[in-house]
């Protein structure tokens, strides 16, 4: 077992894990950074980010950080901490040049000056983009960036498992090196987990496979809190069969949907907003047409509707949505400029995380959490396109800063409680790697991933839900820990189990949130509690791991300027 020493250790590669790193070695460098993550960088999920990067930079033509707050506050069906969204807001137009100066292609118009589309829920057009590959685009800078600092390390396929503390304060993290299968402890004095979201807890997904909530997990098993875990995003736009996303800037560039009555339906629901209304309203709008009878069947059986992108014209659609012409011609054999899509909301963002405060903060001292494995309540009930990445780089360089500076201020590194490691070894070895189950783990993963298709969609019930949590179970007490490779190095196998492992908790966290919350709110709509209920469930979702079942508790939504109305658009 090897003993490696950082004073910062970041979870996850993505772009907030990028931009803390270049944060943490800006503050000094004397610092010794480790950047570890399962895959290697430029495979982390944000590189598939489409559509853009919200950030007010044209207030000489009308737009305003006051409406962008107002909107993501609206967006969020009032849930969102007030004050944290107006530091996202306030925060992002400086990123959005500082990125541009560190070598971001951002698309431009015409005068030189930086592009912005359109993207649902905002009062203006505030999207900032490079075609329709902004997360590629943004890692890369990102990454590049980061090469100019001596002192960051990349532990790339490196899959950590566990927190170790003591009770009071961050040591350390235990991982394996995958390439050699090697258990590890990993002493540091400050941690950022920013290991993204978990979409692949669902089997109609935009999310990359790797999306699986280890990184969640290992909070919550440390005693953290997993906070609003059942407010989970359905993308109106995922392609079929496969739910691949197709960006809200195709809507942003002028596309719209039609139901089988060749109806462009989205004026009987947002009539000021038609397809650029926010996600969960687009989203249930078309799962109301679908169920109402006026959707189409595609041809894997599967119910759908369409997105007519013809008229935006081929040269357009190859200057701006180059990426999901591609998508949309080698996925599903159609050519947006000739034909129509079919698309079918598809899981695509938690609001869920781990329960941060407005710096990132979490409950344990020396741990900060950043991006979508956070949950510092930016987007509450429901999430504006385009405020994810932003989110990931505002809170990147906010958690960076902090953990490299509590780095400094700390004392060296202690020893570990051995005790955590013993039993985390055990738990990884004994219990998953030698685990000789009799029941598949990948029909288990595929099973679990259907029940939270099936059961905590776009609409909801009681019944269902309660259904989806009995079956969860059921598949959690049955003999999973099933590894049939016992090779050490790069064993997907066991990897595959390990995140199944992970998938158990989250799910059953996204589940019990769900059912306890009795009212709609953003993109949590339940078909029995039709109604936002602001008396009782104007408040956030905090759950705790506990034997048996999560502890729920509740937290207070900080409320500054705006008084929670009806959301109307
Ligand atoms: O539709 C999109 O391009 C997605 C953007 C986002 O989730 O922020």
């Amino acid at each position: 077992m090897a003993d490696l020493d950082y004073d910062v250790i970041i979870c996850g590669s993505g772009l907030a894990g990028l931009r803390a790193a270049i944060e943490a070695a800006e503050t000094s460098n004397s610092l010794r950074i480790g950047v570890i993550s399962k895959l290697q960088v430029m495979r982390s999920h944000s590189v598939s980010a489409e559509g853009g990067t919200a950030a007010v930079i044209f207030p000489d033509e009308g737009d305003t950080i006051e409406s962008h707050i107002y909107d993501t506050v609206k967006g969020s069906d009032f849930l969102a901490d007030q004050d944290v969204a107006e530091r996202l807001c306030n925060e992002m137009p400086a990123e959005i040049y500082r990125l541009d100066h560190w070598g971001m292609p951002w698309s431009r118009r015409e005068d030189g000056r930086i592009d912005q589309r359109a993207f649902g829920g905002y009062s203006h057009p505030r999207a900032t983009y490079a075609s329709d590959k902004v997360g590629f685009f943004e890692m890369q800078t990102l990454y590049d960036t980061c090469q100019k600092y001596d002192n960051i390390e990349y532990l790339n396929e490196w899959f950590a498992t566990s927190i170790l503390h003591d009770g009071h304060r961050f040591r350390g993290i235990t991982a394996i090196e995958l390439s050699s299968g090697g258990f590890n402890t990993i002493r540091a004095k400050s941690l950022i987990l920013a290991t993204g979201g978990a979409g692949r807890l669902y089997s109609f997904s935009t999310y990359a496979l790797s999306s699986t909530p280890d990184g969640l997990d290992m909070a919550y098993r440390a005693g953290l809190a997993l906070k609003d875990m059942e407010f989970v995003q359905f993308h109106p736009t995922g392609i079929m069969p496969s739910g691949i996303l197709i960006t809200e800037g195709a809507r942003g560039e002028g596309g719209y949907l039609l139901n089988s009555e060749g109806e462009r339906f989205m004026k009987k629901y947002a009539p000021g907003k038609m397809e650029l209304a926010p996600r969960d309203i687009v989203s249930r709008s078309m799962m109301t047409e679908i169920n109402e009878g006026r959707g189409f069947i595609n041809e894997t059986g599967a119910s759908c509707v369409k997105l007519d992108l013809r008229h935006i014209g081929d040269e357009r659609i190859k200057e701006k949505l180059g990426g999901i012409r591609e998508i949309s011609i080698k996925f599903s054999g159609v050519d947006p400029a000739t034909d129509l899509l079919d698309v079918r909301p598809v899981c695509h963002y938690m609001m869920g995380g781990i329960h941060a405060d407005i710096d990132g903060a979490t409950e344990l001292a020396g741990v900060w959490t950043a991006g979508e494995a956070a949950c510092n309540s930016t987007h509450g009930s429901n999430r504006l396109g385009a405020n994810s990445t932003s989110e990931c780089i505002v809170w990147g360089r906010i958690t960076g800063r902090l953990a490299a500076e509590y780095a400094l201020r700390s004392i060296p590194s202690e020893p570990f409680p051995s005790n955590l490691v013993a039993l985390e070894e055990k738990r990884i070895y004994d219990g998953i790697f030698r685990g000789r189950g009799d029941v598949n783990p990948y029909e288990v993963r595929q099973e679990l991933s259907d029940t939270m298709n099936e059961k905590a969609y776009v609409y909801r019930n009681g019944r269902d839900l309660a259904d989806g949590l009995r079956r969860i179970r059921e598949l959690r007490d049955s003999a999973w820990k099933h590894v049939d490779d016992s090779a050490r190095e790069y064993n997907t196998n066991f990897t595959n189990v390990m995140e199944l492992d992970s998938m158990f908790r989250a799910a059953e966290a996204i589940l019990v949130g769900a059912i306890n919350r009795q009212e709609s709110r953003g993109a949590h709509a339940r078909t029995d509690y039709p109604q936002r209920d602001d008396e009782n469930f104007l408040h956030h979702t905090l759950a705790y791991w506990g034997p048996g079942e999560p502890i729920m508790k509740s937290h207070p939504v900080t409320i500054t300027r705006y008084t929670p109305v009806e959301r109307k658009y």
